[in-house]
């Protein structure tokens, strides 16, 4: 499949992307407000240069700037910003990255907002995280705000008598990870989901995770915790729709969020892929639903699902169930055996293609003139408690 990688004008221009939502609540009544956010538009020759004048310029400021930065790219960067990235990862091997490289004065972060903010945290006070396109952001952080979980949080803690700790996947904003942090509770990535979720059973018998239901889920699940044990909390209803006993009951409570990339993931796929080729292998990623990760061989972080490929011998055929970019260039760097995604109609993550290469450009060319654009920094206030959370993510075995 061929991805489009001339660069939209209206996102060029900061016009739109979706907004992100503030909840405040009154008399029980969530109401929210959105807030868009804010792209400061590139100038025009930037969006009119050629794909090959851009990669050239980028070429050349980043031999300039030479080792006061370091580049970071997530597994579903399109390729030709991955060329540029010094170190790739998934969310969790990228947040050791941004704590390692202290000589670094600046971090181009090549990821959506959360990952930025939580580099920001971890990384050394005069660091300097930079995000290329500040509307690059997650729809499934955005399902969960501050308000709609301390509204969460004050409820359960009043109708449940039992301990409760909160857990947060990295997807979420970084006030989120202050308010585990605070709580005694911690952030979790794909990779390390049921050590976290281990380390908190150890702490107390109940746990509010948040804000991917189906990771939560998944991960519940191969632990063996029965499903009449999980409660799904709604944010829009009282008591998340549930009833009071039923949340006394439950020891898993999920969050209702989820990623409408691996949403569409579905098991009729899986059964499609196995009809057409037996001998097939279904790897998936775990912020897939439950029925398509009980049918699948193998699950788990895109580090990990590049390891599994990495690890298999010639012939090995696949059907990967994650991000279109990085399962195009798996299929690339990979002839030798047969790998193509689950969903014959494939939806690249938009927030994460937000990354055009003529915004790498813009940044890393304001840095070379001694402008710093787009820089992520995380509030004072929010810092301490989200370190705290990060740090235990870290530990975490
Ligand atoms: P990974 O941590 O597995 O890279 O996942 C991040 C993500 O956003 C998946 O949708
Ligand atoms: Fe968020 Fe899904 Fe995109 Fe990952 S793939 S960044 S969870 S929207």
């Amino acid at each position: 499949m061929k991805i489009c990688t001339s660069l939209p004008r209206s996102l060029a221009n900061g016009a739109k992307p979706e907004a992100a939502m503030a909840t405040v609540t009154l008399g029980g009544l969530a109401l929210r407000a959105h807030r868009t956010p804010v792209q400061e538009p590139l100038p025009d020759h930037y969006f009119q240069a050629t794909d090959e004048e851009t990669q050239a310029a980028i070429a050349t400021a980043r031999a300039a700037l030479g080792s006061r930065v370091v580049i970071l790219g997530h597994h579903y960067q399109r390729d030709e910003i991955i060329r540029w990235a010094d170190y790739t990862g998934d969310s969790y091997k990228l947040a050791q990255h941004a704590a390692a490289r202290p000589d670094a004065e600046f971090i181009v972060f090549c990821g959506v907002h959360f990952m930025a903010e939580s580099a920001d945290i971890l990384s050394a006070d005069h660091q300097k995280v930079i995000l290329p396109n500040m509307t690059a952001g997650c729809s499934m952080a955005d399902m969960a705000d501050i308000y709609q979980v301390r509204d969460c949080w004050e409820q359960l803690t009043a109708v449940v008598s039992e301990p409760i700790l909160p857990i947060t996947y990295m997807n979420s904003a970084a006030n989120l990870k202050a308010f585990v942090g605070e709580r005694g509770g911690a952030v979790c990535t794909s990779s390390n989901a049921a050590a976290a979720l281990r380390w908190a059973f150890e702490r107390a018998p109940k746990v509010l995770f948040f804000p991917d239901q189906h990771l939560g889920r998944n991960t519940g699940w191969k632990m063996g915790i029965p499903l009449e044990e999980m409660v799904l909390w709604d944010p829009d209803q009282l008591l998340g729709g549930c009833t009071s006993e039923q949340l006394q009951r439950a020891r898993l409570i999920l969050w209702k969020g989820h990623c409408s990339v691996h949403n569409r993931f579905t098991l009729a796929q899986v059964q499609e892929a196995r009809a057409r080729y037996p001998d097939i292998r279904i790897l998936v990623h775990p912020e897939c639903t439950l029925d398509v990760v009980q049918a699948a061989d193998e699950v788990g972080s895109t580090e990990q699902i590049i390891r599994a490929i990495e690890s298999s011998p010639p012939g090995t055929k696949w059907a990967v169930g994650t991000e279109i970019n990085l399962v195009n260039r798996l299929a690339q760097r990979h002839p030798e055996q047969l790998i193509f995604c689950l969903d014959p109609v494939v939806c690249p993550c938009s927030t994460m293609y937000r990354i055009h290469p003529a915004y790498l450009r813009w940044v890393l060319e304001n840095l070379l003139e001694g402008r710093v654009v787009n820089q992520i920094v995380v509030p004072a206030e929010i810092r301490h408690w989200a370190r705290v959370a990060l740090d235990r993510m870290l530990a975490i075995r």
